[in-house]
């Protein structure tokens, strides 16, 4: 495993210029397995990476098993109503408990010897332990056999571990986002679809590629043709997350339909709608009318998978009648994400040239791109130089830019 000299011995200086003069993080950042592995420990499992929603688990007795970095972790809906995590190895023998989802399931069976724990993660059933017929043992306690829990929380649907155990509280780690939202209620979202999609490229790639819109007219001219670029401005709450934003947001008629907006919007909320990084690996999309939490597994260097989940706002939105309205948001977004797969994939491929140094950044157009790089380098233990300039110059980037291509 490398360790903090790891980063600190890669010459990351000019990343910590100011935008114009900066070079982004060198190729080894998105092909390297001993990076790789170091990022997953830092960004992964000592903080909080998204890694589900609640409607995949939605009734009691649901289970999900996830990876989180590397390691496999069962979520679990209890009998109240909430989501657990636990480690998803047997306190036996160690084999992976659940290998799928499954439903309304009464116990976690294991597969292996059938020792059975309750969705709190009691240890319920160890049959014939002590020979045939023989379900208990001498010395051998049920009650500190139990599944070991992971640090898991919620914030609106999204589902978000600390296996570390280690990270600040989750509702700290997220405030700055928390307040920025304070005029939406996010328990309104009502999940309407999801999308996946296998990407052979680095997950840092994808998240570069959502927070700037510079390409905008290029790979994806329908979308530019009633969202443009100009009504664009950057977005910032505290110094993880930023992203892009628009101040003329006007929802359009799915279907012929009007999707239900939040309630109580003033115009000039109603037309703001913002895609930050929750960092780090997870794009959410506010608007009027519904939101995406668009979230990056990575699978080893060089490879990841999202999954894009959309939501609509309020039950009088899931109404039957406008089904098709949210079945086709979902496919526009769909349909611009697999736009720019195929750009990100390139980008991937240009990331192993050792021509590639980092490359450039446009202070106008890719000024989010940069502030993500930045915080991946200080998340890993990288030590800025002392004349670094400070984070929070995204705050001059929340007017909307004149795009002039
Ligand atoms: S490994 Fe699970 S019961 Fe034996
Ligand atoms: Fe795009």
């Amino acid at each position: 495993m490398p360790n903090d000299s790891y980063l600190n011995d890669m010459d990351l200086s000019r990343l910590f210029r100011p935008t114009a003069e900066a070079q982004g993080l060198p190729g080894l950042c998105y092909t390297d397995p001993d990076y790789h592995r170091l990022e997953q420990k830092r960004l992964f499992a000592e903080g909080w990476p998204a890694v589900a929603v609640g409607a995949e688990l939605p009734r009691p007795g649901d289970l999900l098993p996830i990876s989180v970095a590397g390691q496999p972790v069962l979520l679990v809906r209890d009998r109240e109503g909430a989501v657990r995590a636990f480690h998803n190895i047997c306190s036996h023998r160690g084999v992976v408990l659940v290998e799928r989802a499954a439903r309304g399931q009464p116990v976690v069976r294991c597969p292996y010897h059938s020792w059975a724990y309750g969705l709190d993660g009691r240890l319920l059933k160890t049959p014939d332990i002590g020979g045939s017929g023989k379900h208990t043992v001498p010395g051998l306690d049920p009650t500190a056999l139990g599944l070991k829990p992971v640090r898991c929380g919620q914030w609106g649907d999204v589902i978000f571990v600390n296996l570390s155990g280690t990270a600040p509280e989750l509702a700290d780690w997220l405030d700055p986002l928390i307040r920025r939202w304070q005029h939406v209620d996010l328990g309104l979202l009502r999940h309407a679809g999801t999308a996946e999609f296998e990407v052979a490229a680095d997950w840092k790639i994808a998240v570069e590629n959502a927070v700037e819109f510079y390409h905008l007219p290029w790979v994806h001219p329908d979308l530019n043709s009633y969202s443009g670029a100009d009504v664009h401005y950057f977005c910032n709450a505290g110094d993880r997350f930023a992203g892009t934003a628009s101040a003329g947001y006007r929802p359009g008629r799915p279907a012929g339909e009007t999707l239900p907006p939040f309630p109580d919007l003033t115009p000039e909320l109603f037309a703001r709608a913002e895609y930050p990084i929750v960092f780090p690996n997870m794009h959410f999309g506010l608007m009027a009318d519904h939101a995406f939490a668009h979230i990056l597994y990575p699978a080893g260097p060089g490879r990841h998978r999202q999954r894009f989940h959309l939501y609509v706002i309020g039950d009088a939105a899931m109404d039957p009648r406008l089904a098709a309205a949210r079945a086709e948001t979902l496919e526009r977004w769909r349909a611009i994400n697999a736009e720019d797969i195929g750009i990100v994939e390139s980008l991937q491929l240009g990331r192993a040239s050792e021509a590639y140094g980092g490359g450039r950044f446009s202070p106008a157009q890719d000024y989010v791109s940069h502030f993500f790089m930045r915080s991946i380098a200080r998340h890993l233990g990288y030590q800025p130089p002392a004349d670094a300039p400070s984070f929070s110059g995204a705050e001059e980037h929340t007017a909307p830019i004149r795009y002039s291509a």
